[in-house]
């Protein structure tokens, strides 16, 4: 019998399998075609035993093998594809039986699938894992949201995978029930959309404005990753810049990467999300309208020489580059602090319980969005009575009040070369909006009522007005 069944052998479903493998734990694997568990096993059968690394020809025998209850992770396709190996399974399985979905799925469906297996008398957990591949197979990120039940059946194998944070412990919690897991996931992908555009902007103010050649970005890169930025994306960004071509020796592949960047919707989902329930997460609306301007690139062609840019270089020092370092700081800040606040909300809307603290402590290992500033930013949020917005720590309000002028001189620079930087105009618009006392909202109300009677509150007595506008 098998502790764990995965189905699905992609990328992720081998690795994953091979990780919960490498922990002792017997796992069975089955694939909709029996070809790809063929290979998987020949591939990896030198490493583990036949007792810990197996393949299922037959679904029935999938299942047949199993210890009760039963604990299935799907490594599928979000959406249909997940509904069909669900319905396969589902009248194969007993009650108590648990089955893992370890899809980028949309929290809602999650929350549907769960209600219906409970119906059944089965247990559902919407599982976001991150770390893409390589985290798959050495430790990644997980976010489970599921019953208690479900968790306390599921914790030694989720611990025992996972990532460490920075104080080695497991980087995996129980989020909350059903669709919780997967909303978070959500989130984090939309907080790596914004990191990625405000990495790409850093990029472009370097070569645009300082004139550097990628081996240059690189060494500042390499220098940021040595530095309060030490993340795994900027970390990679180094990389990325290091790589030279296959084709064009020499010379760097950075340079051969067609600019129009594409993307699988996590993004545009937590921006139609926060949209829904009133939030601004504008930095990452802004990464994911980057993504579709760019990959309108005939329109550009088009509109590019009839509008020529004005780009003059200023020669790069020490001073710049701290300037970069400490704007590219204070706008993860601020994209967390804009995905932070939309858990926050959703978990209040829904009843998922969520603890903001865990989830800064789980992001520390395996995930992309893995960075140091996640132990400023959960040392900062421990002792506070959970607020509702970071902004509100005075930490933070330290480290904002510190790197802001930054911000602003980027942008300005940016905007003075004709640069377009979504994410750090954004940022900085999202810190004055929130920190300004009186906006010109007034305005909007009067017009709103002018032309439509939608009615307007006072500054100096209750109730609601509406005048007869001359
Ligand atoms: C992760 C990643 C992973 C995936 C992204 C890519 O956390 O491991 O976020 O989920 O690589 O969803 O998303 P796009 O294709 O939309 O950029």
């Amino acid at each position: 019998m098998y502790k764990i069944g995965l189905i699905g052998l992609g990328p992720m479903g081998n690795n994953l399998a091979r990780n919960f493998a490498s922990k002792n734990f017997s796992t069975l694997v089955y694939n909709r075609t029996y070809d790809k568990t063929a290979d998987f096993i020949n591939d990896f059968r030198p490493e583990f035993s036949q007792d810990t690394l197996e393949g299922a020809k037959t679904i029935e025998e999938f299942i047949e093998k199993l210890e009760r209850p039963r604990k299935i992770v799907l490594l599928i396709k979000a959406g249909e594809p997940t509904d069909q190996v669900i319905n396969q399974i589902a009248p194969l399985l007993e009650k108590g039986d648990i089955i893992i979905d370890m899809s980028n799925a949309w929290y809602k469906d999650t929350q549907r699938r769960s209600k219906d297996l409970e119906e059944k008398g089965l247990t559902f957990i919407g599982c976001g894992i991150s770390g893409g591949e390589e985290g798959a197979l050495r430790g990644p990120s997980l976010m489970p949201g599921c019953s208690d039940y479900a968790w306390d059946q599921t914790k030694p194998l989720f611990e025992a995978i996972s990532a460490k944070d920075f104080s080695n412990g497991p980087c995996v919690t129980h989020i909350g029930i059903d669709g919780a897991g997967h909303y978070v996931k959500m989130v984090h992908n939309g907080i790596e959309y914004s990191i990625m555009q405000i990495i790409a902007e850093s990029y472009e103010i370097l070569r645009k404005i300082y004139g550097q050649k990628p081996e240059q970005i690189r060494a500042i890169f390499e220098k940021f990753n040595n530095g309060k930025l030490r993340s795994f994306l900027i970390e990679i960004t180094e990389k990325v810049l290091a790589q030279k071509d296959e084709f064009q020796s020499e010379q760097h592949l950075i340079d051969f990467i067609l600019d129009q960047a594409e993307q699988k919707g996590t993004g545009k989902l937590t921006s139609i999300d926060a949209l829904d329930r009133g939030i601004a997460v504008p930095s990452i609306t802004e990464a994911v309208n980057a993504r579709i301007i760019s990959s309108q690139k005939r329109l550009r062609e088009n509109f590019a020489p009839i509008f020529s840019k004005n780009v003059t270089e200023i020669t790069i020092d020490d001073e710049a580059i701290k300037e970069l370092e400490n704007s590219l700081h204070t706008t993860m800040i601020i994209s967390y602090a804009q995905g932070l606040n939309l858990i926050k909300t959703a978990a209040q809307e829904e009843n998922w319980q969520i603890n903001i603290s865990e989830i800064l402590r789980i992001w520390q290992g395996g995930c992309i969005i893995r960075a140091e500033l996640l132990k400023t930013l959960q040392s900062a949020y421990q002792g506070q009575d959970n607020p509702t917005h970071i902004f509100e720590i005075p930490t933070i309000q330290n480290i904002l009040s510190t790197e802001i002028s930054d911000l602003k001189t980027t942008v300005q620079k940016g905007l003075s070369a004709d640069l377009y930087l979504p994410c750090y105009t954004s940022a900085l618009n999202y810190f004055q909006g929130f920190t300004t006392e009186k906006l010109p909202a007034n305005m909007i109300q009067g017009l709103r009522d002018f032309f439509g009677a939608h009615t307007y509150h006072r500054t100096d007595r209750e109730g609601i007005f509406h005048t007869k506008w001359s």
